[in-house]
């Protein structure tokens, strides 16, 4: 075991942290009020290569292994949670879902723009009635020889409206069940596919989120990904290592607010002294430290088992599990140190601590990872 980081691994995290510190920082506020998507400095990400940070170079990545990626998403996420789901959607659910199981021709017309991010991907699976249930899709595919006809409704979409290419999962032969489920790669702009209101949410604002309307949408046969009844498997997989990324988002949040606090309470004082003097905020920044090391382990471990190809679902649910719920307990207790400053935005931790709360949510719920983890331990 060697918890030692190499000299490239090095590299990307100071990158990302003086990426976050210094393009991300400033306006960070203000992206947040005004739900403003972060397009300039989702391209500037690109040109770091954090777009497609672990997409084989002959595809347009960077090559970078999975280590790298969580380093990366912590550093970003500290600052700016909004622009890490765009690049975490696009790494781990769109990128590794056309490298892992696309056709060469995909990966040439799909894979190569967002593995380059010229263009942005998003990952089509919640339905007004299929969050958690994902097995339940309304959403069809009717198979009429060259084309499916593709109709139905996908929720709380993120990169909804800024993406080009969407990994759309939907119900072919519902007497199949799971079994007749298929995943395809839909264009923004063919006809039929609609965008609808962009949503007005209470965390990870600059982020795009958005419902999708397909009716009578033509898409052709080799855009379906894998063999035919593939899809709910490619979603499975697909979502067990993007888990990574959001556990590493958690961290980040988790940590950034934390960083925060323990500057806050060298600064502030009260009673004659530092409020760091103080064994309450003491104890409490104990706390937060532990649980931190914790979940970045957590992490730094699932994308261990990722790069040696091991299987990684237990260990990204854990992680996934762990970060989030300390990310939203960590970002609660900061604003907490930071008192009545903490709850303005000018202090950044009351926008941490709404965007932790996500974390809880997307890419499976708490609760869904609890499903993962006690299924894998009781088998
Ligand atoms: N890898 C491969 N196959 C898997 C798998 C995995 N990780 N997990 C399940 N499967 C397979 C099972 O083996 C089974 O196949 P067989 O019948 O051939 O054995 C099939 O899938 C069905 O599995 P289950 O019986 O376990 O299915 P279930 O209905 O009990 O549900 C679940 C399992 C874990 C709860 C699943 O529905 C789930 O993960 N739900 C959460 C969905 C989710 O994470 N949504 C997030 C949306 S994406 C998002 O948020 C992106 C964004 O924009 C930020």
């Amino acid at each position: 075991m060697n918890f030692s980081l190499t000299e490239e691994q090095q590299a990307v995290r100071d990158a990302a942290r003086d990426f976050a510190q210094n393009v991300l920082k400033p306006g960070v506020i203000e992206r947040d009020e005004a739900q403003k998507f972060p397009a300039d400095q989702i391209k500037q990400l690109a040109e770091l290569g954090f777009m497609g940070m672990m997409v084989d170079p002959k595809y347009g990545g960077s090559g970078m292994d999975s280590i790298s990626y969580v380093l990366a998403m912590e550093e970003i996420s500290k600052v700016d949670a909004s622009t890490s789901v765009v690049m975490s959607v696009n790494n781990s659910l769109v990128c590794w879902g056309l490298e892992n199981f696309g056709t060469e021709a995909q990966k040439q017309k799909y894979l190569v723009p967002l593995a380059k991010g010229e263009k942005i991907g998003a990952f089509c699976l919640s339905e007004p009635e299929a969050g958690s249930d994902a097995t339940s899709q309304r959403t069809t595919a009717e198979d009429k020889g060259d084309y499916y006809l593709l109709n139905g409704t996908k929720n709380w979409i993120t990169n909804g409206g800024t993406a080009s290419t969407y990994l759309v999962i939907a119900q072919t032969h519902a007497d199949k069940g799971h079994k007749g489920i298929n995943a395809f790669i839909v264009e923004k702009g063919m006809e039929g596919f609609k965008i609808g209101a962009k949503e007005n949410k209470m965390g990870i604002r600059a982020s795009d989120t958005h419902s999708l309307m397909f009716t009578d949408v033509k898409v052709p046969k080799e855009n379906r990904i894998g063999e035919d009844g593939f899809g709910f498997k490619f979603a499975m997989k697909t979502l067990e290592g993007g888990r990574i990324g959001i556990a590493s988002q958690a961290l980040g949040i988790a940590s950034g607010a934390y960083e925060l606090a323990l500057q806050y309470s060298k600064e502030r004082e009260a009673f004659g002294k530092p409020i760091s003097k103080h064994q309450s905020v003491q104890f409490k920044l104990a706390d937060m430290a532990t649980e931190i090391e914790a979940a970045r382990l957590l992490c730094l471990k699932a994308a261990y088992l990722k790069d040696k190809h091991e299987p990684v679902g237990l260990a990204s649910a854990m992680a996934k599990l762990f970060s989030a719920e300390k990310a939203m307990r960590i970002a609660t207790e900061a604003v907490q140190i930071h008192g009545g400053y903490g709850y303005v935005k000018e202090y950044h931790v009351e926008r941490l601590m709404r965007d932790a709360k996500i974390t809880q949510i997307y890419e499976g719920t708490s609760e869904i990872q609890k499903i993962v983890i006690s299924r894998a331990v009781l088998k």
